[in-house]
């Protein structure tokens, strides 16, 4: 007679299967009651800087969404770029610019303007300069800015009513 043992180890498989992480939180989005940001930068410029460490920068961001902000600005041509507010002849530096819903946010001369300090290279009339605004709630938008004349100052009209 041929007996068999089996002499075997027991497998105890614990098949602990956890699922974790797939949380279905629904509804999570029900309180964004102030909706997304829309921007669209328009009318960007540079006057030819007289300079060759500093150039400034002019723009104009238009918002058809929710509020925002501009917290910084990059530029392949400058160290650095910072932003400035002006009050009568002073300039101020500022860290952000908000970006009212359903509003715009004017760069324009006399007022709120890009300064580009460290420039690698002095832009010349004709250039295009890259030039990339980042926000709170938006993606970056990467622009191309004219350089124009040093005088150039576009449609005064436009923003007469200030
Ligand atoms: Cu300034």
């Amino acid at each position: 007679m041929n007996r068999r043992t089996l002499a075997g180890g027991a497998l105890a498989l614990t098949a602990a299967l956890t699922l974790a992480g797939c949380s279905d939180s629904s509804g999570s989005d029900a309180g964004q009651a102030s909706g997304k940001p829309e921007l669209k930068v328009a009318g960007a410029f540079m006057p030819e800087p007289v300079m060759d460490t500093m150039a400034s920068g002019f723009f104009t961001v238009t918002n058809k969404g929710g509020a925002d902000k501009l917290t910084s600005v990059t530029s392949s041509v400058a160290e650095k770029v910072t932003l400035h507010s002006t009050k009568g002849n002073a300039m101020k530096e500022q860290k952000s610019f908000d970006v009212p819903a359903n509003g715009e946010l004017d760069f324009a001369r006399g007022g709120n303007h890009l300064m580009f300090e460290e420039l690698k290279k002095k832009p010349k009339q004709g250039d295009k300069v890259a030039v990339t605004l980042h926000f709170e709630k938006s993606d970056p938008i990467e622009i191309e800015v004219p350089v124009k004349a040093a005088t150039y100052n576009p449609t005064p009209g436009k923003h007469a009513s200030h």
